[in-house]
């Protein structure tokens, strides 16, 4: 059951009773965009909007932000002054403290703060009980690392206009800040790349007192926009034109009113990225990877993006509209130079892209005429924080904001195998019953997942105990072939009695409030509920309690879990969410923190995990819907409630690719579409591109058909085991490359612009996308009865098909047509890479950890250069790869000398590290084979080829079959006595 936006309390009453008698009721209607706000209906947003709009519209537009010549001072890699913002006429000015702190990784940070309320010299209106500072703690949940200040960093020229600062590695960077008005630019090499209200978009907008006037009267339930045809025309006075005072102090959307006890506070800035026409992040939206302009016009938005985390089920596609989780990173490309920004801010935020022609230099960059384009941010509160990276590549985008915010946590090695959910599996007989038929149908999966209706009556940690009577027992079956399960636990918390859960939330003071201070009471899937607050350190140390296997009995070794409608969802809230003016810890409203809550949450349970049992310390795993920057940490994400549908499946891949180049690449969308019913072949293709999201769960609907895999008949069932299959072989592959997004937050698959920096035809390409360091590039089908695809290729390598070694006719910058009939997923291998899979098919992927490694050779090109690639191999489950417990192999084949070598990845030294007991076993795994696609002719009629380990020589067989009409030679070698964590060389010639 889902609702479908604000309820009245009869209605929520109905609902709440409704879900505790069934649980079969579903609505069959779209998301309704009306319960979810339009820039219009925001207040702060059209206040902004208006501001833009009349500065951009005059030429004598000058921003009221200037620094204060004698407040600024540079020392140790900082710059700090006060920027005053003129408000009237007579010159009145607000102090805005400023910082500028360049640091060590090249990356510069620009706050500013507002003084009278760091002072806390504001009064707060309904005596409420909120904090007067504008929310400073943002930083504490997100940034992990990478602030050490630049002492290096020197004032390079200084005059009473400006000030330019060197910096960043060989001081190639350089930020003029200009005092009057207030900008700043940021270039890199000399070239302008940034700058900062450059269009004078800057807008703080400070605390005022309120002063009373009459105001018209209002209708109960009047949304803003009605309110506003009501208000008095007259221009404000103190505030730029355009100002709209009508949404300063309170603010009604649908039946609730937001009462802002600080009134109007605001933070806006223009962000202009120059030379760019290409810009890429702020996840999560369903539309292309690279934004779309959004103030009208051809093809453009009408809307800005939306980062207001809230539960939008069935949501539409092609939209600027907010999804679930929200990361305000973005990254500007355009040939050979990626530059970006982080906006930290957890208030909800609106971004307004447009772009043009560089009108006033047309010729600063190269002769051409460049876009440029101008982001607009626009928050409703907090400190305006804004980290500026300047690449210049993609790589080092993501990886600088990676040691800001923090990377991929090493996955637990199932989680990145097949996971098998539905709402719901009815039963302990049920589970028991899928686990056995996906063995009969020789489908591999690793989890099964347990929805809210496990839980007897959606009370979190209890179990229905008619359906569910023996948990350890399913656990048990499930754990005999290495399989997993996960249950859900949703942060709502049934207001009932006899509920142990509840009774200890209220006693101990660890829930949400609401603005009276009182417990938020609000309604979810239980009915009326309570929210834990996971901001207070009390509550997370509570909640970390309540996974201890003693306390969620039925629970057990194998069990792990799934955070949900951690928004929160709250079914009668404004936008099925909270209230702003609900508190948290240290007296936060929501509205500061909104962003931030689904991850305190999921933060809360990560933690529950590790301490489940004393002296048992595993990589947790869970999965969350809600999420902000620094996630990627902790969780896993999906992409929420999709349709089965053509298109969703289509939208699912710029949605993923965007998760991975945001740093959050531990991502997926359900296969087969939440809502609905996919016919055959929509859900058959839906598997082929499932198993190449890195994080690949089908999941259903409560009233979807059961639609587990072997179910579909011939010839879908073996097309989906097929799939299933490719994605166990390429486990190892898989599991390499979530060790690179560990190392330095690189995306697990990676789009075109990514991977290909100079080719400007791929950089709106969302549609195929690179494995790791495979050279894997696959075109997953997503239209219906297409039997065919167009892969764009970006270079002049040589390209084989995956699956047949056909040698693909490719040409640099130009489409290749594959044909795709329902049981080929396009997939073509890169020359010049090597890759490791494990080709026994198994039941799960516990079941092939001590199964030896198939190397795949892709001979590039260039039949004498080299192929290389890597393979990271640890335990799969403990943290003992901190302390170096781990393989990480670099392979390069040489085609001149006509040799294949095994190497340590990073050229550590094997004796330094003391094997622990999984490192004594895994040194027993070995190569089983070894396939050179595009093998030199000259092998022909070879029978054996040496091999040296370890100071001993030895031979192995090598079957050789040539090139025939259009497919590569190749060569396959066989019985190898090799390990995989030794040193090894293989000599063909
Ligand atoms: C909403 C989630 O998005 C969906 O995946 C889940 O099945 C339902 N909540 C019920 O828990």
């Amino acid at each position: 059951m889902h609702v479908s936006g604000p309820l009245s309390s009869k209605w929520a009453a109905y609902l709440g009773l409704l879900s505790a008698l069934s649980a079969t009721f579903a609505p069959s209607v779209a998301v309704k965009e009306h319960d979810f706000k339009k820039c219009h209906q925001s207040g702060f947003c059209t206040r902004n909007r208006a501001f833009a709009d009349h500065a951009l519209a005059s030429s004598s537009w000058q921003s009221p932000y200037n620094i204060a010549p004698d407040s600024a001072s540079f020392k140790d890699g900082q710059y700090q002054a006060v920027i005053l913002k003129t408000i009237n006429d007579s010159g009145e000015t607000v102090r805005l403290p400023i910082t500028v702190s360049f640091l060590e990784s090249g990356t510069a940070r620009v706050t500013v703060d507002e003084e009278k309320r760091q002072k806390g010299e504001i009064e707060l209106r309904h005596d409420s009980k909120a904090r007067k500072e504008r929310y400073n703690e943002a930083e504490q949940w997100v940034i992990v690392g990478g602030t050490a200040l630049d002492k290096a960093a020197k004032v390079d020229h200084e005059d009473k206009t400006q000030l330019t600062v060197k910096y960043g590695p060989s001081s190639k960077f350089e930020a003029t800040i200009k005092l009057s008005p207030f900008s700043i630019d940021f270039k890199r090499d000399g070239n302008t790349q940034i700058k900062l209200n450059d269009q004078g978009l800057l807008n703080m907008e400070h605390w005022r007192p309120k002063i009373e006037k009459p105001v018209p009267e209002k209708q109960e339930g009047e949304s803003t926009e009605e309110n506003k045809a009501e208000e008095p025309k007259e221009e404000p006075k103190e505030e730029p034109k355009g100002e709209d005072e009508s949404t300063w102090w309170d603010e009604s959307f649908g039946s609730n009113t937001d009462t802002k006890p600080r009134g109007p506070e605001s933070v806006a800035l223009d962000i202009s990225f120059v030379g760019y026409d290409h810009v890429y992040g702020i996840p999560s939206h369903a539309g292309p990877l690279s934004l779309k302009q959004t103030r009208g016009g051809d093809g453009n938005y009408q809307e800005p993006y939306r980062l207001y985390n809230a539960d939008v089920f069935e949501y539409i596609l092609d939209s600027p509209m907010t999804l679930y989780g929200a990361i305000p990173f973005m990254q500007a490309h355009r040939k050979d130079s990626s530059v970006g920004v982080f906006w930290l801010n957890a208030a909800e935020t609106w971004v307004d892209i447009t772009k043009g022609k560089d009108t006033k230099n047309p010729l600063s960059l190269g002769g051409k005429s460049k876009t440029n384009t101008h982001t607009h941010w626009i928050s409703e509160s907090g400190l305006l924080d804004v980290f500026v990276f300047l690449g210049p590549t993609p790589k080092d985008l993501t990886a600088k904001y990676g040691e800001l915010t923090g990377t991929t946590s090493m996955p637990q090695e199932f989680s990145i195998a097949y996971h098998q959910c539905r709402w719901n599996y009815v039963s302990d007989d049920d589970v028991k019953d899928v686990d056995r038929k996906m063995d009969k149908f020789k489908m591999p999966y690793d989890v099964i997942w347990l929805d809210i209706e496990y839980a007897e009556e959606k009370k979190y940690f209890t179990w229905d105990k008619h359906a569910f009577a023996d948990p350890i027992g399913m656990g048990k079956q499930l754990d005999s072939h290495g399989r997993k399960l996960v249950t859900i636990i949703d942060p709502h918390i049934q207001n009932t009695d006899n509920y142990p859960v509840v009774a200890e939330l209220k006693s101990k003071d660890l829930g949400v409030k609401n603005k009276e201070g009182n417990i938020f009471e609000g309604w979810c899937w239980p009915g009326s509920s309570h929210w834990i607050d996971a901001f207070n350190p009390a509550a997370r140390e509570w909640w970390a309690s309540l996974f201890n296997y003693d306390k969620f009995k039925g629970t057990m070794e194998n069990t792990w879990i799934w955070n949900d409608m951690n928004e929160p969802s709250v079914f009668n809230g404004p936008e099925t969410t909270m209230p702003k003016d609900n508190l948290h810890h240290g007296n936060w409203e929501h509205r500061d923190v909104h962003n931030l809550n689904g991850m305190t949450f999921h933060n809360a349970t990560y933690h529950g995990l590790t301490t489940r049992k004393p002296g048992e310390l595993r990589r947790p795993f869970v999965l969350t819907r809600s999420f902000f920057a620094g996630s990627q940490r902790l969780s896993a994400m999906w992409t929420g409630d999709n349709q089965a549908a053509w298109d969703h499946l289509e939208a699912s891949i710029p949605m993923i690719l965007s998760q991975g180049i945001s740093g959050y690449p531990f991502a997926g969308a359900d296969v087969g579409g939440f809502f609905g019913n996919p016919e055959k072949d929509l859900l058959t293709r839906w598997y082929q591109a499932g198993a190449f999201y890195p994080f690949f769960r089908g999941h259903a609907h409560i009233d979807a058909r059961r639609r587990e895999p072997y179910l579909m008949g011939e010839p879908y069932n073996t097309i989906i085991a097929a799939a299933l299959r490719l994605r166990y072989s390429l486990l190892p592959s898989w599991y390499t490359a979530f060790r690179h997004a560990h190392l330095d937050g690189t995306p697990i698959i990676k789009p075109m612009f990514y991977t290909h920096p100079a080719e400007e035809a791929g950089f709106d390409l969302d549609d195929q996308f690179f494995l790791g360091t495979t050279g894997l590039l696959a075109k997953p089908v997503t239209q219906k009865d297409k039997e065919s695809v167009d892969i764009w290729i970006p270079d002049n390598e040589v390209y084989y098909d995956y699956f047949t070694y056909e040698v693909v006719p490719t040409a640099k910058g130009k489409s290749v047509t594959r044909s795709a009939p329902l049981d080929k997923i396009p997939l073509l291998m890169r020359g010049g890479h090597v890759f490791a899979r494990r080709d026994t098919p198994r039941r799960s992927s516990a079941l092939m950890k001590w199964d030896d490694y198939t190397l795949v050779v892709a001979v590039g090109k260039n039949a004498k250069g080299t192929a290389e690639g890597d393979l990271y191999v640890d335990d799969g489950d403990s943290f003992d790869f901190e302390r170096g417990q781990y393989f990480h192999r670099r392979f390069v084949y040489d085609g001149a000398a006509q040799s294949l070598a095994s190497v340590d990845y990073e050229g550590r030294d094997a004796a330094a590290v003391e094997d622990g007991e999984w490192m004594k076993k895994a040194r027993s795994l070995g190569v089983r084979e070894i396939v050179v696609v595009g093998a030199p002719a000259s092998w022909a009629g070879k029978k054996r080829v040496t091999v040296e380990s370890e100071g001993k020589k030895s031979e192995a067989r090598i079957e050789f079959t040539p090139a025939a009409s259009g497919r590569a030679a190749f060569a396959v070698v066989k019985g190898l006595a090799v390990s995989i964590g030794a040193d090894w060389k293989i000599d063909f010639a």
